[in-house]
């Protein structure tokens, strides 16, 4: 549980990167490193877009382990 949420924090970090990378690749001129880093910004969302639609089924799951006296938790 704690992976998925450090994981949709980081995709967040990376999108606020991303979006910063842009900028400074437009201003610089580098048009092409901005398109990359454009198409990449669109994963990282697409990613935390999925964490997000995938974060109660995994609370959920962990917590049905986490009452299983068979099952750990963490697995
Ligand atoms: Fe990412």
């Amino acid at each position: 549980m704690k992976g998925s949420i450090a994981c949709y924090a980081f995709e967040h970090f990376e999108i606020a990167n991303y979006k910063a990378l842009i900028q400074t690749a437009e201003s610089a001129g580098h048009t092409g490193v901005a398109q990359v880093c454009k198409e990449i910004l669109q994963e990282e969302i697409a990613m935390a877009d999925w964490l997000a639609d995938h974060l109660e089924s995994t609370a959920t799951q962990f917590l049905h382990r986490a009452d299983d006296d068979d099952q750990r938790a963490k697995r």
